[in-house]
């Protein structure tokens, strides 16, 4: 017998003769992880966080941060900025990519639309393109952000990236839901969370056999 010890503090205990199996059929993965706020005090980027405390074994979350972006202008596609080429390639090295984002005005924040305006220019380098995404986000609203990722998911098909359909990632925030170190104070909601990075694991483990077409 041999006991794994999760990201999440589960553990699952296994029969060792199922351990070479297992070793063979662990999967590392690194998905990067996009904050749609800047804001100091944002609950999305406590959500975040909460998500990369809850990673299950053998998946990496990093952050690719956005907020030292300039705006995106076509001026630009000649000779990109140190700082964009570093948000795209950041965005092509990883597995897979989830946009954690809060809603403004039925749609995505400005900050979030400017970062996506870079990663997909100068044209024909679409960063996103064949990269899996899911999306996720929170609000104190009963909307809990899904009016925005409806327009977020409209823009990553255009970029040709396979979206996350099911579980959806609407997460509606009451006050202390997260703590600013990632901790989720309610079990059910860190138990859907793990569900929620499980099913994308999934889906990037499917596309990381499928060719990208140029
Ligand atoms: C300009 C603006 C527009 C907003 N529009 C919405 C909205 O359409 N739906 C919603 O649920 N919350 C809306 N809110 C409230 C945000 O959900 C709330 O400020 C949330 O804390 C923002 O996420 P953050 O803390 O991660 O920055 C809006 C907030 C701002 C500043």
């Amino acid at each position: 017998m041999c006991m794994f010890l999760h990201g999440n503090g589960m553990s699952t205990v296994v029969p060792a003769g199922d351990l070479f199996y297992l070793e063979e059929h662990m999967t590392d993965r690194t998905i990067g992880y996009i904050v749609g706020s800047i804001s100091s005090n944002s609950i999305n980027r406590r959500l975040a966080k909460a998500l990369e405390r809850l990673a299950p074994a053998g998946t990496r979350l990093v952050e690719i941060p956005i907020a030292d972006l300039p705006f995106y202008s076509p001026d630009h596609d000649g000779d990109f900025p140190q700082v964009a080429r570093d948000f795209k390639q950041a965005i092509e090295d990883v597995d897979g990519v989830i946009i954690v984002t809060p809603e403004y005005s039925r749609s995505i924040p400005g900050v979030l639309k400017n970062a996506l305006d870079w990663s997909a220019r100068p044209y024909g380098r679409m960063s996103f393109n064949g990269k899996p995404t899911a999306v996720i986000g929170t609000s104190q609203g009963g909307i809990a952000t899904a009016a925005a990722q409806q327009h977020l998911k409209a823009i990553l098909v255009h970029y040709n990236s396979p979206t996350l359909g099911q579980p959806e990632g609407y997460v509606q925030a009451s006050p202390g839901l997260f703590a600013e170190s990632g901790e989720v104070t309610n079990d059910q909601t860190a138990e859907f969370l793990v569900g929620y990075l499980e099913a994308f694991g999934a889906l990037v483990d499917r596309y990381a056999q499928v060719p990208v077409a140029a």
